[in-house]
Order: structure tokens, then sequence, then C-alpha cells
């Protein structure tokens, strides 16, 4: 019999890709979502696959599947600032009690658990780039704890089943991720430029813009994940893509790509939104054989052409064969920075 996954937030974003890439090399898949943050349009390619059960429910007040399991992975939570901000409690659940529901039905199973981290467990980092042994430099009381230490406590939570009773776990820490089916209001960096861009609008840029952050397409994210659940490695083990670019050179790069008339704005740099963000993925290179393989240029034109497709609108092919463009951008106001905003980037 083929394996039987259970995905937790298989409706999301990177929920949604796992799925099909599970199903894709054959293996059965359990679908359990509440489509809070979700989308139900994310997987209504599958239904019919013989292979997919999709499951609504909150994975916070328990786990109603019924059935083999061979896995679990649970992607299930708020994971855009605008969501997690908006759902604070929410957010603490599903890292608490939806972690502790998908440790125990894998135990139940003799089934291994993969717990989808993230990069935000390193919080605001005083090394630089972040290897699995940093261990977070956090603000635990700031609006976005919720979120990070939702995290930090799904990691202690999963190392405490693992030690205390032998449930066979993995930790991947996320980078952040990007592509097709991202949410066009996801609200971070790269909808928010690709919209915008698309839409003639001017691209914000939060603070100066010298904020680094590394973007991994979700083809290869969700290739690491399969790839750490494969093995036997307990982790954590980050999954990203090293390369890194400012703000700034990503804001330039859409305005390129799209050939679009906007400009560059500034505003206010959002609490505690972190300065650099790259993974160090020395070990999933070494243990796991893995490493990102698509461009950022390559990504980002398969992501704007799915933006584009679904908010109506032309994208990157129809920028072909226009002059180069000169990206026009208005002067930072240095004063704006110090306000306190709190939307920002995972
Ligand atoms: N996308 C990234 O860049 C990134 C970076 C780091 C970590 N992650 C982690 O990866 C996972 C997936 O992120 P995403 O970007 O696909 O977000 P997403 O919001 O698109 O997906 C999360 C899914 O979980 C579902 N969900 C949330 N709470 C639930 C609950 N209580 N019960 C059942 N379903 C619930 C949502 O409806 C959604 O479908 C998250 O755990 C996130 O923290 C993502």
């Amino acid at each position: 019999m083929s394996n039987r996954q259970v995905v937790l937030g298989g409706g999301g974003f990177l929920g949604s890709h796992l799925c099909d890439q599970l199903l894709d090399r054959g293996d059965q898949v359990v679908c359990v979502d509440d489509f809070s943050t979700g989308r139900r349009s994310n997987v209504t390619h599958l239904h019919g696959h013989p292979g997919f059960t999709l499951v609504e429910a909150d994975v916070s007040t328990g786990l109603p599947v019924e059935g083999p399991v061979t896995g679990v992975f649970h992607l299930a939570s708020p994971a855009s600032p605008p969501a997690f901000l908006a759902r604070p409690l929410e957010t603490l659940a599903v890292g608490s009690e939806g972690t502790r529901h998908g440790l125990e039905l894998a135990r139940r199973h003799g089934a291994r658990f993969l717990l989808a981290s993230t990069s935000e467990v390193y919080g605001e980092p005083a090394v630089h780039p972040q290897s699995e042994s940093y261990w977070g430099n956090v603000n635990p009381v700031g609006p976005r704890s919720v979120y990070d230490e939702a995290k930090r406590f799904a990691e202690a939570l999963t190392m405490a089943h693992h030690r205390a009773l032998g449930t066979d776990v993995a930790i991947a820490r996320i980078f952040n991720t990007y592509g097709p089916r991202l949410r066009p209001d996801d609200g971070r960096v790269v909808s928010n430029f690709l919209l915008q861009a698309l839409r003639g609008e001017p691209l914000t840029v939060y603070g100066d813009g010298s904020q680094t952050r590394s973007l991994c397409y979700v083809g290869d994210e969700v290739r690491g994940l399969i790839a750490l659940f494969d093995s036997d490695l307990t982790g954590p083990v980050n999954i990203g893509n090293p390369d890194e670019y400012t703000v700034i050179q990503l804001a330039r790069a859409v305005v390129e790509l799209l050939g679009s008339s906007s400009t560059i704005i500034h505003l206010a740099l959002p609490v505690d939104d972190p300065t650099r963000r790259r993974p160090d993925i020395t070990l999933a290179r070494d243990a796991l054989g893995w490493e990102p393989t698509t461009g950022l240029e390559d990504g980002l034109a398969r992501t704007a052409s799915a933006l584009a497709d679904e908010v109506g609108m032309a994208g990157p092919a129809s920028a072909q064969g226009t002059e180069a463009t000169t990206v026009q951008e208005s002067e930072p106001d240095p004063m704006a920075w110090t306000t306190q905003g709190v939307q920002s980037d995972d």
C-alpha cells in the first residue's frame, strides 16, 4: 500500500504545493485545513484525484483523521504578518495545541512528524548568516511574538515528544518562500511588489530598503521539506535560499521584470522587522543533498504570471520587447521610518 500523508494546513500556499508533490510521487494525501488563511481554490484541482482527501477542521481543537497514517506534515498556522497579527490567539493555539494534536496523531500511528517552523525563531539575528546552532534573538512580548514564540514553543514540544516518548520527528526552519498561489493580499514583500508593479502603483519599501531577504521558490522549498521528511534527521534544518537581496534590489528587479511604470516610495519600518535574513544551508546540502535550483528572475516571472492571471491583468510576457525600464524613486523621508507600523515580512 502507498504512503498516506496527513498535511495540516494543506489548503495553504506551501501546503497545497506539498500536496501536489506528494501526490505526484504516488503518496496518498489527507489535507486538513480550516481555510482561515488558506483558500479552497488552492486545492480545487485535486478534487476527484483518487489519492486526495480533504478534511475541513480546526487542528487546534483535534484531528478527525481516520485510517492509516505514514506521516504528518504540520504547516497549519497563519504565516504572513497581517494574518498572524489579526489572529494572535489562534496563532498561539495552532502552534501549541495544533502541534500537540499532530504529534499525538503521528505517535499513535508510529508515523513521522514534520514541523514547518520558521526563520522567525532567529528573531533579529545577531549572527549572519543564520545556522541551526544559533538560538535567536526574539522579543517575547512584541506584537510579532504570537508567531515567533508559537513556533519556538512548537519546536520545544516537538523535541520533548521525541525525547520523552520516542516520536519520530523532523523540524524544518523555512525561510521566506514565494511562488504561484501566494495570496494577492498576503502582505509579504513579493506579493506586495508584484501586485503594485502590475497595477502601475508605487512600490512601498519599508524604511530605506537596506534590510535583506533571501527568497526561496516554492517548488524548491517543498522539495526540501520532502527530502527532510524522507531522511532520518531530526533537525532543526534550515530550508531556504541563501541568495540574499536588499529589499530595494528586489523592488527594482520586480519593476524591471514587469516593465512597469511604478515608482518606489518609502514607508515606516515596522516594529521588530528583521534587518537581515539569510540561511546557512550547509546542513541541508550535506545531509540531504538538497539545494534550491530556481533563480530569482525565473521564480519572480512564474509568480507574476500566476498573480496576473488571478487579478485579471497582463503578466510578465506582456513586458517582452519593451524598452529597458528606468526605475523612478522618490526621496526617502527619514522621519517616516520612525513610525511604528506592524506589517512586515516573514
Ligand atoms: N511562506 C513562507 O515564506 C513561510 C516561511 C516560514 C514558515 N512558513 C510556515 O509554513 C507554513 C505554511 O505557510 P504558508 O505561507 O503556506 O501560509 P498559508 O496561510 O497559506 O497556509 C497555512 C494554512 O494553514 C491553515 N490553518 C491555519 N490555522 C489552522 C487551524 N487552526 N486549523 C486548520 N488549518 C489551519 C490555513 O487556512 C492555511 O491554509 C506555516 O506554518 C508557516 O508558519 C512559511
